[in-house]
């Protein structure tokens, strides 16, 4: 059997092991028998569904294996809350603590009531021609080269060491711990468009007009301990992607003592003897007019700026809106899909993310698509030029 089931039988009680996929974020999985634990409604529409692996009615309290539904909610709509569905997700995270837990796109649900029903049916549809065509049409994962857990953990120890040689943490918070001078870290899912986070680890500029007492370093410079090399920096880069898909906190590096990291009162005092005027991007009047007449646009730009059409002023440390960024530059670099997602569910992609929920129905989710689409064509043929506010120290001698 598959590595993963193994590693899970070692860490989870017996009771609680049960139909635990291959367990490989990225992966679509078809015909689980899961239980529909949890099944909330608000305002006639779903807004959170847990599925558990396991009958939580009889009262396991240490069965932690869960995953929360992202994406899909809507195929639920039949499934009776305390029952078993047979499920077709795509995993997205997992995390392995006291017991498994993780999220998933669903795109299909069957109800079934009992399990063996469920068993039954899966059965069945093991061998259904229809069905076997239909998952043809997706990506075949035994095809796909299957992670060793050895080597993830591998690669995450060595992002763990880099981050924790930079100490990021004096002013981020990352996989739930360190301090909170600068956006979070942990995300759960990968966001930018490829290439991009990179890049701004190699040469960071400002994203967040209201930030006015520190900036993102750049660690690839002389001033810099450690200064971080090229292929330190991409695996720095492969470490937050990884995180942001299968998280695997380790609590020996809790004991990393963050709070000791004195970056921030220093790096402010710095700042406020050199600091760096935030230059917005120019907003051709083609482009102002759009957004004069887009209210959902409207709506996001009473907390964030977008170029010198709307500029945020920098403001004191208790408001909400500091870690807004500048939506021009934020539309540039996002995953598209991420982008449309985080505005429905930002608290749950970035844990403890300041931003408000805004649900967007279908047409305005493809209005904002749209515009962002729009927006890249016009940056990629040089009708918009973004520009970005890099904040360089002064060089000390060697
Ligand atoms: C001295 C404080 C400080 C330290 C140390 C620091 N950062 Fe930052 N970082 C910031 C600030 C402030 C911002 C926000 C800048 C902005 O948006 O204008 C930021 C932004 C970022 C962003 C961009 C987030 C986004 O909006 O997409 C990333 C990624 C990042 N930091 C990664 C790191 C990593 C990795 C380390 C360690 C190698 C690190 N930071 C260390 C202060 C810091
Ligand atoms: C005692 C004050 C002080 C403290 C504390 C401090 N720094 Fe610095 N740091 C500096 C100064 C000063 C420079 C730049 C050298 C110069 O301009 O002369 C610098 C430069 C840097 C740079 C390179 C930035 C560039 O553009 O050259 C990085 C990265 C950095 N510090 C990270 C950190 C981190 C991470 C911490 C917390 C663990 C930290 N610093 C704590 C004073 C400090
Ligand atoms: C009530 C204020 C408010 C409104 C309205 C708002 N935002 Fe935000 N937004 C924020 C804040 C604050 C953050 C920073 C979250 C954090 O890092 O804690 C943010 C973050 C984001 C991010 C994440 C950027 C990143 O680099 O991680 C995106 C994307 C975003 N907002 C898009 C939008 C869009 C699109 C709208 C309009 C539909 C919108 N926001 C409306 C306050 C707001």
């Amino acid at each position: 059997m598959f590595r993963f089931l193994l590693l899970l039988q070692l860490l989870l009680p017996l009771s609680c092991f049960a139909l635990v996929s291959e367990g490989r974020p990225g992966i679509r999985y078809y015909n689980h028998p899961l239980f529909l634990d949890v099944k909330k409604i608000d305002n006639g529409q779903i807004s959170q569904i847990r599925l558990a692996y396991g009958d939580t009615r009889d009262n396991t309290p240490d069965c932690l294996n869960s995953i929360d539904v992202f994406l899909g909610l809507e195929h639920f709509a039949p499934a009776p809350v305390k029952s078993w569905v047979l499920v077709d997700y795509e995993l997205q995270s997992i995390l392995i603590n006291q017991g498994f837990f993780g999220d998933a796109d669903v795109f299909n649900v069957r109800a079934c009531g009992e399990l063996n029903t469920c068993v039954e049916l899966q059965k069945r549809l093991e061998n259904d021609p229809v069905e076997l065509a239909k998952r043809q049409e997706h990506v075949n994962p035994t095809k796909l080269k299957k992670a060793r857990f050895t080597e993830i953990d591998k690669e995450l120890d060595i992002g763990r060491r880099l981050v924790k040689a930079a100490r990021c943490r004096g002013c981020h918070q990352l996989e739930g711990f360190g301090a909170e001078h600068a956006p979070g870290l942990t995300w759960k899912r990968y966001k930018y468009v490829e290439g991009r986070l990179e890049e701004y680890l190699r040469n960071p500029y400002r994203l967040r007009p209201a930030i006015d007492d520190l900036m993102m370093l750049q660690y690839t410079s002389v001033n810099a301990r450690p200064n971080l090399q090229e292929v330190e920096l991409v695996a720095m880069a492969r470490f937050l992607e990884r995180v942001a898909k299968a998280k695997t906190p380790d609590f020996r590096y809790r004991k990393e003592a963050w709070q000791d990291y004195d970056c921030f009162a220093c790096h402010t005092s710095n700042y406020k003897n050199k600091p760096l005027r935030f230059v917005p991007t120019v907003v051709p009047t083609k482009l102002q007019t759009e957004l004069e007449n887009n209210p959902i646009l409207q709506t996001c730009l009473s907390c964030h700026s977008f170029g010198d059409y709307r500029q945020q002023q920098p403001s004191g440390r208790n408001n909400p809106n500091r870690f807004a960024p500048d939506l021009l530059l934020t539309m540039e670099r996002l995953d598209l899909e991420y982008l449309i997602n985080f505005v429905q569910h930002p608290g749950y992609l970035q844990p403890g993310s300041q931003m408000p929920t805004i649900p967007l129905d279908e047409s305005a989710q493809q209005q904002l698509r749209q515009f962002v689409i729009e927006l890249r064509k016009q940056i990629e043929a040089g009708d918009v030029k973004p520009i970005y506010n890099f904040y360089r120290m002064k060089k000390i001698s060697e």
